[in-house]
């Protein structure tokens, strides 16, 4: 066929594609089958992979994930909007300054702003010249939606900032939220305040957004030009300043003993406020330790939500059902008498392990005590025993796995040296139904893959119909037979096949954390990529069998590797990793790859001053370099702090590796 002619065909089968696309999305009205609608999407990926100069402004993969008209326009945060991590006790709290100390490589004081925890909807506000330009919603955290109009009908939200010293671009975040007065006459309306928020937020039309009364608070910021202050204190001043409410029970205390009795006085007086609050927000003051900090993935290293306790209740169990889990591990749960706690029904209390049952002695037929707090399951604190019936017996844990019938064991810790408390099933994957499942579920969640519409009650009824047994599987589903499934419409089916769509196009890091591999999680699976770099590398180091490879990187040590080496020893896991390498287009993000120690690889040896191995390591990576754990000829830099290994030293003098006192090190990273 002539170039011309091919062209001409070609931009009439995407401009048909295009016009039904719109038709399925948009006007929520097909007027070919999926089946047809496929085959001419493959038709025209094949025309392009065959002449990819043919492809110009619009190429078919741009279709993929398209929106429902309904929704608002999508906005990707310039700075994530991340969560923070909760501490429920104590000694989360102490374990959480902890490792601010080790991570600073000192246990110098510092200040803490605390703020209390509203619990609404965050937003972000996008200034730029004083003037409010976008509002975005959080979203998954990286994306957002655009719901300026809505947000400008919140009279606490400034449209203009006077002030000079306002920075010339900003972006301004907090909570939306609904007091509880103006709650109550709405009530009837949204289950609790929290929806009444975000479904308000939501609305097409900002004039119903309008209707409701909605209040703002400002508590933190994102990108921005220009430094402004110096401490988050002096920053929730500024806020004040230029217009923006801020909670006027913020304070600064020199320490957690303070901070503790604070949170005590604030609990016992949480219900006398006019919003609701579920905690109290710590965070490190000094904006420049905040900056050294920086974040894991999900959340600041410098803040922590500190959770106002749990409501009680007694309740008695009437069964001890055993729980198989996506690492084999078996957790009984006690299904106990529904008992209201807190406004809601609670019917399940975890029972943690085997060995917390014989702890507490924990029998069915016991009257309990349970505990909620948050969103986590409910959990027993203590059996009354005095109310126990005299032929009551010990509960007995099976020894064998209760959905597959495998063996089970408590493995030995060789660096406690003590056996697990959890037993596990032994059966390595998806040979045991609930595992599978699980495992499933892991593969879709949030984190993962992040497929809407295939939630876990879905994963369930999917599997139940055999249409899903295996990750692959996800990617091949007959959406004619899911049509005439009891509860799916046409739109349902779109948008689920909508979702599937977009989640092929995934980052290696997520894939590896996908897949559920014990005890890698979202951390590891980014040490893994870096070092891989490609889903081919790491295909060759498991054919090589070379995953001692893996112990070179700094962070991933032998647990890590032996449970690598088990899951991609078994050809079922293979064949998962290989199907999915077909359907997937994986990519290989890089932060910053420009920075200036670009392909440049460290390591360390011996105690650095003034500061921790992981922010040294953090340092590194931000500038695009990376650390590794072994001397080797592909090592560029060794960094030598006090007492260094004499061996580690002398093999990298032979290597003719350059060596770096800490002082060098520093005048690298400038
Ligand atoms: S700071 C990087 N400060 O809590 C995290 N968050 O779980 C920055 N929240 O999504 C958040 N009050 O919706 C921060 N004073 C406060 C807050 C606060 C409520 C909410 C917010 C955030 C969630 C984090």
């Amino acid at each position: 066929m002539s170039s011309n002619k091919l062209k001409k065909k070609y931009i009439l089968k995407l401009n048909t594609l295009k016009k039904h696309n719109k038709l399925y999305f948009e006007k929520n009205s097909p007027k070919i089958s999926d089946a047809d609608f496929d085959k001419l999407k493959k038709e025209i990926l094949e025309i392009e992979k065959n002449n990819p100069n043919i492809i110009g402004k619009f190429s078919v993969s741009n279709l993929v994930g398209s929106k429902p008209s309904k929704s608002f326009d999508k906005y990707t945060h310039k700075v994530q909007m991340l969560s923070l991590s909760n501490g429920f006790s104590e000694e989360d709290l102490f374990n959480f300054e902890k490792k601010i100390f080790n991570f600073l490589n000192n246990k110098k004081k510092f200040y803490y702003s605390v703020e209390p925890k509203i619990d609404g909807i965050s937003a972000s506000l996008t200034y730029i010249n004083n003037q409010l330009v976008y509002g975005v919603s959080r979203g998954d955290g990286k994306v957002g939606e655009v719901i300026t109009e809505n947000l400008k009908t919140i009279k606490d939200i400034p449209l203009k900032i006077k002030d000079r010293d306002f920075p010339s671009e900003i972006e301004i975040r907090g909570e939306v939220f609904i007091k509880k007065a103006n709650f109550i006459k709405i009530k009837d309306k949204f289950a609790n305040p929290r929806n009444a928020a975000s479904g308000s937020l939501r609305q097409k039309d900002p004039n119903e957004t309008k209707k409701i009364p909605l209040n703002f608070i400002a508590y933190t910021f994102g990108y921005f030009k220009n430094n402004f202050c110096k401490s988050q204190s002096e920053f929730l001043d500024q806020l004040k300043k230029w217009g923006f409410k801020t909670n006027k029970d913020n304070k600064i205390f020199p320490n957690l003993k303070e901070i503790i009795k604070f949170h005590q006085q604030f609990e016992s007086k949480r219900f006398n406020l006019d919003y609701d609050v579920d905690g109290l927000v710590y965070k490190v003051n000094d904006l420049n330790l905040q900056e050294r900090l920086g974040f894991t993935s999900n959340s600041p290293r410098w803040a922590i939500a500190h959770k106002f306790s749990a409501d009680t209740a007694n309740t008695k169990i009437l069964t001890i059902e055993i729980q198989v889990g996506r690492t084999g591990a078996l957790t009984p749960v006690a299904k106990v008498e529904p008992v209201n706690i807190g406004g809601v029904i609670v019917a399940n209390a975890s029972l943690h392990n085997e060995d917390e049952i014989s702890r507490k002695d924990i029998r069915v037929g016991d009257v309990i005590k349970i505990e909620r707090a948050g969103d986590v399951i409910p959990h027993v604190i203590e059996v009354d025993k005095s109310k126990r019936s005299k032929d009551s017996k010990i509960y007995s844990f099976p020894i064998i796995c209760p959905s597959c019938g495998s063996s089970t064991v408590k493995e030995f810790n060789k660096t406690t040296k003590k056996y697990d408390a959890v037993r596990r099933c032994t059966n390595d994957g998806f040979g045991c139904e609930r595992i599978a499942v699980e495992k499933l579920k892991h593969f879709i969640s949030k984190e993962a893959l992040n497929i809407d519409g295939l939630g876990k009650k879905v994963i369930e009824k999917f599997w139940e119909l055999n249409f899903i047994k295996k990750p692959q599987d996800i990617f091949k589903l007959d959406y004619n037979k899911i049509k005439k499934l009891e509860g799916w419409g046409e739109l349902s089916v779109y948008n689920l096949r909508a979702s599937i769509e977009k989640s092929k196009n995934v980052t290696l890091q997520k894939l590896i954390y996908a897949l559920g591999i014990r005890h890698i999680g979202m951390e590891n699976a980014k040490l893994i990529t870096d070092k891989v770099k490609s889903i081919s590398n790491l295909f060759k180091i498991i054919k090589e069998k070379k995953f001692n490879e893996f112990l070179n990187i700094d962070g991933i040590g032998e647990t890590q590797m032996n449970s690598l080496e088990k899951y991609f020893s078994l050809q079922s896991n293979l064949k998962i990793l290989y199907d999915l390498n077909e359907i997937l287009h994986i990519e290989v993000k890089k932060i910053d790859s420009n920075g200036k120690l670009k392909e440049k690889s460290f390591m360390f040896t011996g105690k650095l001053d003034g500061i921790s191995r992981a922010e040294a390591k953090s340092l590194i990576e931000k500038n695009s370099g990376n650390t590794v754990s072994s001397v080797s000829k592909n090592l560029d830099y060794l960094v030598i702090g006090e007492n260094p290994t004499k061996s580690k030293v002398d093999k990298a003098k032979n290597l003719n590796i350059k060596i770096l006192t800490q002082k060098d090190f520093i005048k690298l990273l400038n």
